[in-house]
């Protein structure tokens, strides 16, 4: 069976009452996360830290990851999150290249393979995200995200069948050395016709994810593939 990966990605949501809650009702749910899947919880940089020791407390079989990454090393850069405090949280992951980042922060080629270099150096896994086929992906990046712009938030997921052959292609054009995900408007009653294709190794969810239900609605179903 092959590993599927799903990437929870909150964006800008949540306190930690709410983080909190969700972790609760996910372990109150007595779903056992299946081997197969691994599942990496991309939170706000504020709750990473609480988020990592509730986790461990509960036993849960999640991982975390963060949502961006500073272009910087440590130093005179304010308001950045260096690639070495996310791995001293015991972070493995890290989202790079996000659409709402390029789009509302004007994150552009150069600025998101200085991010990848930054976390590939200190040995943190940029899951890199691409809008379009040809989208530029840096140097060193194994997981590819592949999200069409207009498929996020909107409720109008892409074809599985059309997300593979992307997966197909980004996988050929990378030396098959890469894992491809499709993300965009994923939900519990689409998940798994993405997941059992061919090309794609797993999924990105947002909205989807807040409500910890729904999570977990969606976990069951890649679970039965
Ligand atoms: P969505 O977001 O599931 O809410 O469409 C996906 C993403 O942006 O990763």
């Amino acid at each position: 069976m092959k590993k599927t990966l799903i990437v929870v990605n909150w964006k800008s949501n949540k306190i930690v009452s709410e983080a909190t809650q969700w972790l609760n009702e996910v372990e109150s749910s007595k779903y056992q996360i299946v081997g197969h899947l691994e599942v990496v919880l991309c939170p706000p940089f504020t709750l990473l830290a609480g988020l990592k020791l509730k986790i461990e407390n509960l036993k849960l079989k999640i991982v975390l990851g963060a949502q961006d990454v500073s272009p910087f090393p440590d130093g005179a850069y304010t308001g950045e999150i260096s690639a070495r405090m996310l791995k001293d949280l015991g972070l493995e992951y890290v989202i790079i290249g996000h659409s709402e980042r390029r789009k509302y922060f004007q994150e552009d080629d150069q600025l998101l393979a200085n991010k990848v270099k930054e976390a590939l150096d200190v040995g943190l896994t940029p899951i890199f995200c691409v809008q379009e086929k040809m989208t530029p992906v840096p140097e060193g990046v194994k997981i590819i995200l592949y999200e069409p712009v207009g498929a996020i938030e909107t409720g109008q997921a892409d074809n599985p069948e059309s997300a593979d052959l992307v997966g197909k292609f980004i996988k050929q054009r990378l030396d098959g050395e890469v894992v491809v995900l499709y993300g965009g408007s994923v939900t519990s009653e689409n998940v798994a016709s993405f997941c059992r294709l061919e090309n794609l190794d797993g999924v990105a969810i947002g909205g989807a994810s807040l409500d910890a239900n729904k999570f977990i609605e969606i976990l069951k179903n890649v679970a039965q593939i």
